[in-house]
């Protein structure tokens, strides 16, 4: 809340809970298995894996650990331990004793999802780790599958008796669930109901791993553990807010899945919306899990909804032509592979969001991401209100920009005096850089949010009521966008910043996107 009388300085309250301080210092997590079904695809393979490996490595893996694969193909434990070798040992700094340690707990099971035979098979090789390794029952089933395969697994597991609840004392059970989360509301709806016949909601962890970065916890530690953003962190002092999710890739090899999905079920339904609510959120009561989401719920249940007019006033999709990035010619995303030619697919998206709430009435969040724009960037942008009178000549505004990627940092821009007799200025900026601050690359997202599945803490997942909301939010853009034909599409060169309606969208108010 805004404060605009300095209240009498105390000491912080630490309590003795440390959920409620927020501290997390000893975090060493149960034996547990994993289960990964899907263990050869593209997710586990380029991600899950190599970040397990990472945990392993920085000792952060419990004692007796143990991987279980689950996959169509016909291996055996020996040949699944064998593909993961041949794709670490590579990197010559690899300690060999400790991999060969670390591959004794893998296990593989082959089999398809809707075989109930697979279960029981899976079912024995559980028993023997926690037999043989310690793992007492803990289990994380970890579905990096096509969402397809969601809801049979959950019901597979379910009826196998492979899912534990807190009362029967065997263990814990924790599900993964990979995204997208459903397609839209009917669909995250219905998968939410088989999802609790199974599991209660505390077992859930609904994984967006734009959470798991350091630079978006950031925002977080950034706005209340430091005493000076606050009092300046609403619709009295912020003009506007610009959150910019850009790319220069376009769809690659993936456009059989961007033409079920496109830009907002990509990135604008999950990822943007963590970082605005996020960015908007009151301050928690305190850093446990619930704490933490009611109030980014809050957030999303207090954004002004969209109807058709403004979606059609406030809300802009873009598709990419032919153009240039780097030097190097690129195809239409019509012309890519997988992509129908005459595709209505967006593959840009810029939108005005409003939070009616007492903190952030009145003030636009501008949202815009988009592939194959010039470069690669993540970044919050804040900018603050214009000084009352122009006693210099006119200034540039205020803008605080947290750069989530690359080049993780936070920068603040103000005017200086130009050096010399005149009563020039201009914009200068007091910058932050992780990499320079603390001399450390920050670790893979998914290292942190496997850790935190493990340690059954669900603070950095989304919980059923703030996906059901997100998904209510945009609802109304996907309907409109599936009913219209745009006429106009591709309506922005590969290597541009998006198309021309999107900056007429902030010119109507005299505003202009950032060129990060
Ligand atoms: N890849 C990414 O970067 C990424 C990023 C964010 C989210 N995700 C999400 O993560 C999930 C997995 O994506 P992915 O890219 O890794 O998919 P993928 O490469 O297509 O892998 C799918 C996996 O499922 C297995 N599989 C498919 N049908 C099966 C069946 N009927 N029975 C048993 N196994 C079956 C495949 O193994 P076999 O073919 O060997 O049977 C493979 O291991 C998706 O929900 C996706 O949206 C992926």
């Amino acid at each position: 809340m805004s404060v605009d009388i300095a209240p009498p300085i105390t000491a912080p309250t630490l309590t003795s809970n440390p959920l409620r301080t927020g501290l997390r210092i000893e975090r060493s997590p149960a034996p547990c298995a994993m289960v990964i079904f899907g263990a050869s695809g593209d997710l586990a393979k380029r991600k899950l894996l190599p970040a397990l490996w990472a945990l392993n490595e920085a000792q952060q893996l419990p004692p007796g650990f143990s991987i279980v694969g689950i996959a169509r193909s016909e291996l055996n434990h020996e040949q699944f331990r064998q593909q993961l070798r041949d794709s670490i040992t590579h990197d010559l700094t690899v300690d060999p004793t400790m991999l060969d340690t670390f591959l004794q707990g893998l296990f593989y099971v082959p089999g398809t999802f809707d075989q109930p035979d697979m279960y029981q098979r899976l079912k024995q090789v559980l028993e023997q780790i926690d037999r043989e390794r310690g793992t007492a029952g803990n289990r994380m089933y970890y579905l990096a599958t096509p969402p397809s395969f969601f809801p049979v697994i959950m019901e597979q597991l379910g009826q196998a008796g492979l899912v534990s609840d807190a009362a029967t004392g065997a263990g814990w059970t924790r599900v993964v669930i990979e995204k997208p989360f459903g397609r839209d509301l009917a669909t995250a709806r219905e998968l939410n109901r088989v999802v609790h016949g199974v599991f209660d909601e505390a077992q859930v962890y609904r994984i967006d791993h734009y959470l798991g970065k350091e630079t978006v916890q950031n925002i977080l530690h950034f706005r209340f553990a430091n005493a000076i953003w606050e009092p300046i962190w609403n619709r009295r002092y912020v003009d506007h807010v610009q959150i910019t999710v850009a790319e220069d890739l376009g769809v690659e090899t993936r456009g059989g899945y961007y033409e079920e999905a496109g830009i907002v079920r990509d990135m604008l339904e999950n990822h943007m919306l963590q970082l605005l609510t996020l960015t908007a959120m009151e301050p928690p009561v305190s850093f446990d899990a619930d704490a933490v989401r009611d109030e980014k719920v809050k957030v999303l249940r207090g954004m002004r909804p969209f109807d058709l007019q403004r979606v059609q006033s406030d809300v802009v999709r873009g598709q990419y032509g032919a153009g240039w990035i780097g030097g190097k010619a690129v195809p239409a995303y019509r012309q890519e592979q997988k992509v129908a030619p005459d595709s209505q697919t967006a593959t840009y998206v810029a939108a005005t969001f409003y939070i009616d709430t007492w903190r952030w009435e009145g003030v636009p969040f501008y949202l815009r991401s988009g592939k194959r724009l010039p470069k690669r960037v993540t970044e919050i942008a804040i900018q603050f209100r214009p000084v009352p009178q122009l006693l210099f000549g006119p200034t540039d505004p205020n803008v605080l920009a947290m750069r989530i990627q690359p080049d993780e940092g936070i920068s603040l821009q103000f005017e200086a005096k130009v050096p010399g007799p005149t009563a020039r200025h201009r914009p200068v900026a007091m910058d932050f850089r992780y990499g320079t601050a603390f001399a450390t690359a920050p670790a893979e997202a998914y290292q942190r949010l496997l850790l935190d599945v493990m340690l059954g803490d669900s603070t950095l997942f989304a919980r059923r009521d703030e996906v059901e909301a997100a998904w209510t939010l945009v609802a109304p853009i996907l309907n409109t966008w599936a009913a219209t034909q745009a006429t106009d599409l591709p309506n922005y060169e590969a290597g541009t910043w998006g198309p021309e309606a999107a900056d007429q969208l902030l010119e109507a108010s005299g505003r202009r996107w950032r060129r990060p």
